[in-house]
């Protein structure tokens, strides 16, 4: 007998047992439970109408994370709190502070993208205890939401306003308690309309439904699964959802390198190794989608689906990561950039799922740096994306690791240009043969987002950028690459 998916919204627990597995969190609202305040705009993630809440258990802790209902699936909800816009007017009819703070600011005028502003605000409101955000946290936490008519000014400024008024307290308690209660020991078994989902609780069982699975969809955060029911129209008939599995949740620090679970989120692991590479990473982190996306999307999923547009893989390839591949028959690492081994081709083998991504931790003379060059700072995607780590010994360069994203049809090393800095000084004229190396590695497509000669170009200059912010005579000054870094 299948399961039905359980979840609490509007303080009430509810029971789906006939949605296709595949119905995303927004129909399910707009369509069955005819909660219309959540919007549609784009259906892939980008324009923040549909922002809903999620509270969810993490290893036993509340976790409440501002997500986009259009690209998650209702199944994905089991064991969970749902929280709209609906949410937000206490019974007696009083505008919660985010919404007075909206009202007085003049943050809406067609109101189409009110709602999903307001439960960013929200996300934000519960993560600031009270305490005014600052300026960055305010774009963070709205770099997902579009607006076409304020301009928004004003609704940053219902942000600030939002903590002056006068509090209203949300019981975590209480809704850890309900999440609690609401777990399963085993794993969830959802099946209607001729599509199964499976939410296994732990790694034996994930391994155990991959095998008996081998050609189902592995499923982690969605927002790159999402698009293609909504855009691509796939059907996905066999899905196995990652998201409730503890042990890929972890991020384990060793001596030398940091161990990211593949069911990490992208947020929380950009964190963890912020922590480590704060100059370095910081810029990537905060131009990487929106806190929405990154709140949903694993680093897993970004390296599984390894797009050569995808952000983390240059920078990890060039750090020197391993991927770490689960089957049935145990487990195996391979160099991150030996994962890729064509367009959209990778060595997964069947029934082998990504476990874990290990990233090598800082070392004695390293110049480490990323950079991402889109059109647009927040939420757009990589015309090019480039990653430099180049270990020195004084002034020599011992080793270079370089990669590019967007120039090739997988993230990929660019050997030219390495064997051009290996054994070397790390001078300008090394740096010039570099970058004329560059030519040698990679015959970049021309596409909307930028041409072939462009590309070409800006991975030469990006080049040239790291080696003026840590060459050895005379490096770029801590506060211009701050500059930089905070774009
Ligand atoms: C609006 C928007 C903005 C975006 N911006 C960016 C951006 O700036 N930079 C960027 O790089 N990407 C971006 N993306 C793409 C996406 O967010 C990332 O690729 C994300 O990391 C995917 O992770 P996920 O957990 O959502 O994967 P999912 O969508 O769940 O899965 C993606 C693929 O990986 C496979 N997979 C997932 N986990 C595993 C696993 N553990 N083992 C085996 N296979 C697995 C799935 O089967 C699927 O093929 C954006 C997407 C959207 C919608
Ligand atoms: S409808 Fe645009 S992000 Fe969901
Ligand atoms: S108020 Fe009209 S789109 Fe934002």
């Amino acid at each position: 007998m299948p399961d039905p998916i359980r979840f609490y919204y509007r303080g009430a627990l509810r029971e789906v047992r006939d949605a296709r597995p595949t119905q995303t969190i927004l129909q399910h609202l707009r369509e069955d439970l005819h909660c219309t305040g959540t919007k549609e705009g784009c259906a892939e993630g980008d324009c923040g109408a549909c922002t809903v809440v999620i509270g969810s258990l993490e290893d036993g802790q509340l976790a409440l994370k501002a997500v986009n209902a259009c690209i998650q699936f209702t199944p994905t909800l089991d064991g969970k709190a749902l929280f709209t816009v609906e949410d937000l007017q206490a019974p007696g009819g009083e505008l919660h502070p985010v919404q007075q703070a909206l009202v007085e600011c003049h943050g809406s005028q067609c109101g189409f993208c009110t709602p999903g502003f307001a439960m960013s605000l929200w996300g934000m409101y519960l993560k600031q205890e009270g305490r005014a955000p600052s300026r960055c946290q305010i774009d963070d936490a709205l770099s997902g939401n579009l607006c076409r008519c304020t301009g928004y000014r004003p609704i940053i400024d219902a942000a600030r306003r939002m903590t002056e008024l006068a509090p209203v307290a949300f019981d975590r308690a209480a809704l850890a308690g309900r999440l609690q209660a609401l777990q399963r020991a085993h794993g969830l078994t959802y099946e209607a309309q001729g599509g199964r989902f499976h939410a296994p609780r732990t790694l034996d069982e994930l391994v155990r439904l991959r095998s008996a699975f081998p050609d189902a969809l592995v499923l982690a955060g969605s927002t790159d699964v999402g698009l293609w029911v909504t855009k691509h129209m796939r059907e996905l008939n066999d899905i196995i959802y990652i998201g409730q599995v503890d042990a890929l949740r972890r991020v384990e620090e060793g001596a030398d390198s940091l161990e990211i679970g593949a069911g990490v989120t992208l947020e929380d692991a950009y964190n963890a190794i912020c922590r480590h590479y704060p100059l370095e990473l910081g810029a990537l982190r905060q131009r990487f989608a929106s806190l929405p996306i990154r709140q949903a999307g694993t680093l897993g999923g970004n390296v599984a689906n390894g797009s050569p547009i995808g952000d983390s893989m240059p920078w990890l390839i060039a750090l020197g990561a391993r991927v770490i591949l689960r089957g049935f028959e145990g487990e195996r690492a391979l160099a991150l950039e030996d994962f890729y081994l064509g367009y959209q081709k990778k060595d997964l083998r069947p029934g082998e799922f990504v476990r874990a991504v290990q990233v090598p931790l800082p070392r004695a003379g390293l110049r480490f740096r990323t950079y991402k060059l889109a059109k647009r700072f927040d939420q757009d995607i990589s015309a090019v994306c480039a990653a430099f780590a180049v270990t020195l010994d004084g002034a020599t360069v011992l080793d270079a690791r370089i990669a590019y994203g967007g120039m090739a049809a997988t993230p990929k090393r660019a050997a030219a240009a390495e064997a051009a800095l290996r054994g070397q000084p790390f001078d300008e004229a090394v740096l010039r043969a570099a970058m004329a190396a560059l030519a040698r590695d990679y015959a970049p497509l021309s596409d909307m987002r930028a041409s072939s000669a462009y590309r070409m170009q800006a991975a030469q200059n990006l080049l040239r950028r790291f080696w003026l912010e840590t060459r050895v005579d005379d490096p770029l000054p801590a506060s211009a690459v701050n500059a930089f870094a905070a774009g």
